[in-house]
């Protein structure tokens, strides 16, 4: 049982372990297994609840040396108390947004944060996006915002591109280690999670972007069953373009590791020699020689989570297993942002968009990842999109959906219908339209990517922040935590306390595509474009076609 109030003696001893501040009144003490004991601290929102935060837990050996590319290995027991009172590292990247943050290879951590350490509570296990190559437990929003609706939430690092997933397509480096460090971390959160008041039989897995890619490769994956029992995804499904390696791309991840390999002097063909040489290169080197050979191909949607049986992460091709119907059956709750990827689309001048352009902006889209059959797609979408449109501001608003659509919406929608018949289990789809009180860009972008976060990791203390803007971050926060508690985002039973227009949010079926739409005012709506749905499952197919067809094989 964890005793969460300091004894003399204990504040004594940890004054001696942790040299670098001093135990004040308001740390915290959660013991563990074995006589483990970790010390974090207690802070309180300007709403008045307390939450106990312990940050930088390590689940995993650190993933160095001979452990690089290799499948993650348990953390070792520790005796004693661990100071977990400061954010820790995370994972070596090149992005800016976490420019300010201490990389290290050594990153495979974990922050819990816990309204009651007594208790036994449901639990979140967030885990963040930033397509496998970015982001980090802490970029998406911070997660203890949300134990003030009574869960526990674990917020979690894993392995980035190239250290989560470069492969050589066989046997010796197959790739998915930034996976199975995932499957290591649920692993944790079921052996360790009760010592935080929280009830391992009550954990929803969430995330957003890669994360919710992630989270749907999780339920997919032999190696994650019976470590989860629900499911957030927000702007992201397993059939998501960019969520896997696909064959139909021109360049493969064994030619793109072989590439990383040369600029830093592992040259061999030899997957083990190869292997062996890029173990002792310098993480940093590698780090930007990855990044470096991504901008020099020109594909930043490369050194994803892919196919393979060594581990087993993912035995087969997600259309596969949702079709074997051998995966996870769990609640879920999902859903994308009504303009997700309109920040590309280039109209300064204010005078809409041609349809020539139309076609431009998506074959840049799917560019980005290198598809073989880009000009077949874009063809098809144009027409199932544009019609007899000539209207540019018109094919503007249409370009907006359906790059929403194409990004992450349709295929979040197909994996849906996939699953939807699944007895025992009940799903629930939103689209965001809410755009932020104080937003520069033009209305007709709507929301674009990851902006539902904050209103998901609203935060208390966020006190200037407009009266509409609460609302909604209340409302979402309240929906989400009640789909992790009850698995029904609005139960009758529940406080509806989730604002004036609060809806009923009834389940997705195929033969009523209830889409909670999420703005200033909720509405539950049947999804408008349904043929989206289809359009998506002939893509996908062609997302998988490995020589180049003609647009006029593929109709029909
Ligand atoms: C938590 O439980 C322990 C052991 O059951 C007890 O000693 C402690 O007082 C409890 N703490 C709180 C805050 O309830
Ligand atoms: C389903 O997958 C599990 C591994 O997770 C395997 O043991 C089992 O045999 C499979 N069942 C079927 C019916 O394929
Ligand atoms: C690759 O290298 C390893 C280690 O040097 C060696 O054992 C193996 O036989 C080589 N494989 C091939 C196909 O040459
Ligand atoms: C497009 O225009 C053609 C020729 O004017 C017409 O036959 C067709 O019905 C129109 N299609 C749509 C979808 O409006
Ligand atoms: C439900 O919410 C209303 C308004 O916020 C409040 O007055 C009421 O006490 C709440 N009921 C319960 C059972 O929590």
């Amino acid at each position: 049982m964890a005793a969460n109030t300091l004894g003399a003696q204990l504040l004594l001893a940890i004054t001696l372990i942790c040299c670098q501040r001093s135990a004040t009144s308001d740390d915290v003490i959660a013991a563990l297994d074995k006589g483990q004991q970790l010390l974090g601290v207690k802070t309180s929102w300007v709403t008045g609840e307390s939450v106990y935060k312990f940050f930088g837990i390590p689940y995993a050996l650190p993933p160095i040396g001979a452990r690089r590319f290799e499948p993650p290995v348990a953390a070792l027991e520790w005796t004693g108390v661990k100071d977990a009172r400061v954010p820790g590292v995370i994972c070596p990247q090149t992005s800016k947004e976490e420019s300010q943050r201490l990389q290290s290879e050594d990153c495979l951590t974990l922050s819990v944060f816990t309204p009651d350490l007594n208790a036994s509570l449901p639990v979140l296990v967030w885990i963040h996006g930033g397509g496998y190559h970015a982001g980090s437990q802490f970029n998406d929003g911070d997660a203890s915002t949300l134990t003030r609706y009574g869960i526990v939430t674990v917020s979690i690092n894993y392995r980035l591109s190239p250290f989560g997933f470069l492969s050589t397509e066989d046997d010796v480096m197959p790739g998915n280690y930034g996976m199975l460090d995932q499957v290591l971390a649920l692993k944790w959160v079921q052996k360790n999670i009760r010592s935080f008041g929280g009830d391992p039989k009550q954990v929803t897995i969430g995330g957003e972007s890669a994360g919710a890619f992630s989270v749907a490769l999780q339920i997919l994956s032999p190696l994650s069953k019976g470590l989860f029992h629900r499911a957030v995804m927000e702007s992201g499904s397993a059939l998501a373009p960019a969520a896997i390696e696909r064959p139909g791309t021109q360049i493969r991840v064994k030619d793109f590791t072989a590439i990383v390999g040369a600029s830093v002097g592992c040259t061999s063909a030899n997957s083990s020699q190869l292997l062996q040489c890029l173990k002792g290169v310098d993480a940093d080197r590698l780090k930007l020689a990855a990044t470096a050979a991504e901008q020099k191909l020109g594909v930043s949607l490369i050194g994803l989570p892919r196919v393979e049986t060594v581990y087993g992460f993912l035995p087969d091709y997600p259309k596969n297993l949702i079709a074997n119907g051998n995966y996870s059956k769990v609640d879920t709750l999902r859903g994308f942002n009504a303009g997700e990827w309109s920040f590309a689309i280039q109209d300064n001048d204010n005078n809409g968009v041609t349809r020539l352009e139309f076609s431009l902006f998506f074959t840049a889209l799917f560019h980005l990842s290198s598809f073989i059959n880009n000009d077949v797609i874009v063809e098809l979408v144009a027409r199932a999109y544009l019609g007899n449109e000539t209207d540019p501001f018109k094919i503007r608003d249409i370009l907006v959906s359906a790059l929403a659509d194409l990004t992450f919406g349709a295929s979040s929608l197909l994996e849906l219908t996939k699953i939807v018949d699944q007895p025992g289990t009940q799903h629930y789809f939103y689209e965001f339209n809410y755009i932020p009180s104080g937003t520069a860009r033009p209305a007709w972008m709507r929301v674009v990517h990851a902006e539902e976060r904050q209103f998901v990791f609203f935060d208390p203390d966020w006190t200037s922040r407009s009266v509409s803007d609460k609302t909604v971050g209340q409302r979402v926060q309240t929906t989400w935590t009640n789909f992790i508690k009850y698995g029904d985002p609005t139960p009758a039973s529940a406080n509806s306390s989730a604002g004036s227009d609060a809806v009923r949010w009834g389940k997705f079926s195929k033969s009523n595509l209830e889409t909670l739409q999420i703005g200033a005012q909720s509405a539950t709506e049947t999804f408008p474009r349904s043929f989206v749905i289809q359009l998506y499952e002939k893509i996908l197919q062609i997302l998988h076609m490995t020589t180049i067809v003609k647009f006029d094989d593929v109709i029909g």
